[in-house]
């Protein structure tokens, strides 16, 4: 296929992952080495050439982060004045979009193959494919039912656990028509999955099922699963994670940037440090994410936790499943 285009939506406030995305958007949170947006973007089938990340919050610091970390692909930042949700973000970030495109949520990591699934759209028509998993929890998802030809029969965003269709979660990652763009209304916030999705169904979208890793990192929690997943599943030919940390006993996998210092401490297992991260001696850091110019003091120990740009934790310290960053809630005017 000739030309096919991707919007990536990353206009969310990330909430779940404050007060770290009070400093930095959820999306360039780093995972593995990477930040999350990457590995969301590493996701996109290979036709793809072209990518639109439609930006609301911190829109900003994308544009920062990729003039000077660029992306493999060219990737154009369109910004919203206010958010317009996944729907009306999706509209606002379409112009020029491919038929069909590819639509893939910011925050999710997977070990899905895209090609196959835009293979099986090419087929099978309809306005759009939409990729699942199953998960024993769906409630904080979209859940879908198809029938035997797998064309969705059902759609219904975050159930009560109990009334949950089935266990198939909608896992981020869709291929449209530009024929989806029609029905959602201009200029007002639109959720795509609450008021759109539900109308479109009698127009044919279909469910791609998979199996294997998959998360959405929008929780410390889930982040942190997230980041084990991608350690343990590297994507062959994409980025692979460096690991430089002189005199440190470091338990693979860590991922580290530039001019990180963690002699006489022991780092690792599942860890990624931004750059300029310092490690005190004796400390121990595991399974944890520590951004761009976080300190830990000499025996301070950091586990299962995710700190903010320029963080310090105290010597002798003891960290266990925190999310903590230095900038709290902006004052109200
Ligand atoms: N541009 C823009 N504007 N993007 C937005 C906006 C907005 O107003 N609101 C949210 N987004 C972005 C988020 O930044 C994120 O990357 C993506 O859209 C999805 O939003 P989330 O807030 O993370 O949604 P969710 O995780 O609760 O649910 C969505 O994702 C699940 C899978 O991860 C839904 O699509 C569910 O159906 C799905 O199961
Ligand atoms: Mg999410």
């Amino acid at each position: 296929m000739a030309d096919v285009s991707a919007v990536v939506l990353v206009g969310g406030f990330g909430t779940r992952l404050r007060p770290v995305t009070y400093a930095v958007p959820k999306q360039l949170v780093p995972l593995a080495g990477q930040p999350m947006l990457f590995h969301a973007m590493d996701l996109l089938p290979s036709p793809v050439t072209r990518i639109t990340l439609a930006c609301g919050y911190k829109a900003e610091a994308f544009e920062a982060y990729l003039s000077q970390h660029p992306y493999r692909l060219p990737v154009k930042v369109v910004r919203e004045a206010v958010p317009l949700g996944t729907g009306g973000g999706l509209l606002n970030g379409s112009v020029g979009a491919s038929d069909p495109f590819v639509l893939v949520n910011g925050d999710v990591i997977s070990g899905l193959d895209m090609d196959p699934m835009l293979e099986f759209h090419l087929q099978h028509g309809g306005v759009g494919t939409m990729s699942f998993y199953e998960v024993d929890d769906p409630s904080p998802y979209g859940v879908a039912v198809w029938d035997s030809e797998q064309r969705i029969t059902n759609f219904v965003e975050k159930p009560p656990r109990e009334s949950a269709p089935s266990r198939w979660i909608n896992a981020g990652a869709s291929i449209w028509s530009r024929e989806l763009l029609k029905e959602i209304p201009a200029g007002r916030e639109v959720s795509l999955e609450k008021e759109v999705l539900p109308r479109l169904l009698d127009q044919g979208v279909y469910g791609f099922p998979f199996r294997g890793w998959w998360e959405d990192a929008g929780t410390p929690s889930r982040l942190l699963n997230a980041q084990r997943l991608l350690f343990d599943h590297p994507r062959v030919g994409r980025f692979t994670p460096r690991c430089h940390l002189p005199g440190a006993q470091v338990i693979p996998q860590v991922a580290t940037g530039k001019g990180c210092e963690a002699a006489g401490a022991t780092v690792g297992r599942y860890v990624t440090l931004g750059d300029r991260v310092q490690i005190g001696r004796g400390a121990v850091v595991e399974d944890s994410v520590l951004m761009d110019g976080a300190v830990v003091g000499d025996r301070a120990e950091v586990r299962r936790s995710i700190l903010g740009p320029g963080y310090h934790v105290e010597a002798g310290a003891k960290v266990h499943d925190r999310c903590l960053a230095n900038e709290g809630p902006a004052p109200k005017p």
